[in-house]
């Protein structure tokens, strides 16, 4: 299990799908103004937005997407983000890259980024299970031991407060539109609608409507395990407050103690309602 994961500039990776060359090409990636980019720390509600984003732009554009696979820019690697020169614009992109290893010209191109956050509890619990049951994650040895790992940042992508500060920094930036898991679990719809908005589509109330039925989890478990068959670990439980199931009372102090310390009184803060 050792060698699953490397550190690169201080931040673990897991080394089949990420490996450092694949990294390293990302720094002279070029982004488009057109490009519609999607960062997520990792299990955050990521694939649930490729969903919703590929719906929106097949309804927008009527033309629909082949590709199955996440798009992450750290898993595509020097050949596939050649190839990526060539395809028409709008690309739809990803990332669960902390934003300082963003390639620099997503900012400076003013690319659309849409970020989807999670509070920390059930984001580490989800976290939890998928180093457990992934075949390139190493596995871990019991719920305890993950809890601190990820409360001390030693987990692949990093630190989920240091990504959450990064961030907190950029709130300002009219091209970032901020969206949390639990506010689209409340209300689908009216996420889907603020998504195409953001991204500059215009859907009409159906197709809004169309989107959000055909995004919910149970929706979408069925059609991506009948697609490609990971449909069973990225689509696991997706509900609000799993935490209570796993958390001692002090390991939620703790978190508590943890997001006040870094997250109190900032605006990621506020909107994640914690
Ligand atoms: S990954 O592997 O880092 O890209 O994981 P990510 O896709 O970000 O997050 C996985 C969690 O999102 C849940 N999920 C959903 N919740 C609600 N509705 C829909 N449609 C949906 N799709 C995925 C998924 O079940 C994971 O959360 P948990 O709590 O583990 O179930």
């Amino acid at each position: 299990d050792e060698d699953k994961l490397y550190r690169y500039k201080g931040i673990l990776y897991p080394s089949l799908m990420c490996p450092e060359a694949h990294l390293k090409a990302l720094e002279n990636m070029e982004a488009r103004e057109e490009d519609l980019m999607l960062v997520a720390y990792p299990k955050c509600g990521f694939n649930w937005m490729v969903g919703v984003i590929r719906k929106i732009i097949t309804e927008a554009t009527g033309v629909k997407s082949e590709n199955k696979m996440p798009p992450l820019i750290e898993f595509m690697g020097p050949q596939v983000l050649k190839a990526l020169n060539e395809i028409p614009s709008p690309r739809f992109l990803g990332a669960h890259l902390h934003p300082d290893n963003i390639p620099a010209s997503f900012f400076e191109k003013k690319v659309k980024i849409l970020l989807i956050f999670r509070n920390p509890k059930d984001t580490a619990v989800s976290f939890y299970h998928f180093c457990n049951n992934n075949p390139v994650l190493p596995s871990v040895k019991s719920w305890d031991s993950f809890f601190s790992d990820f409360m001390s940042g030693d987990v692949p992508w990093g630190s989920y407060f240091e990504h959450a500060l990064a961030w907190e920094k950029r709130m300002d930036d009219p091209n970032i539109m901020l969206i949390t898991y639990e506010e689209l679990k409340q209300d689908l719809c009216e996420g889907v609608r603020q998504i195409s908005t953001f991204f500059g589509f215009n859907l009409n109330n159906s197709q809004v409507q169309l989107i959000a039925e055909e995004s919910t989890f149970k929706a979408m478990k069925t059609s991506t395990t009948n697609s490609h068959g990971l449909g069973d670990i990225l689509f696991r439980k997706g509900e609000v407050g799993d935490w209570k199931n796993h958390f001692t009372p002090e390991q939620s102090r703790e978190m508590d103690e943890a997001f006040n310390k870094h997250l109190a009184g900032t605006r990621l803060g506020a909107k994640l309602n914690y």
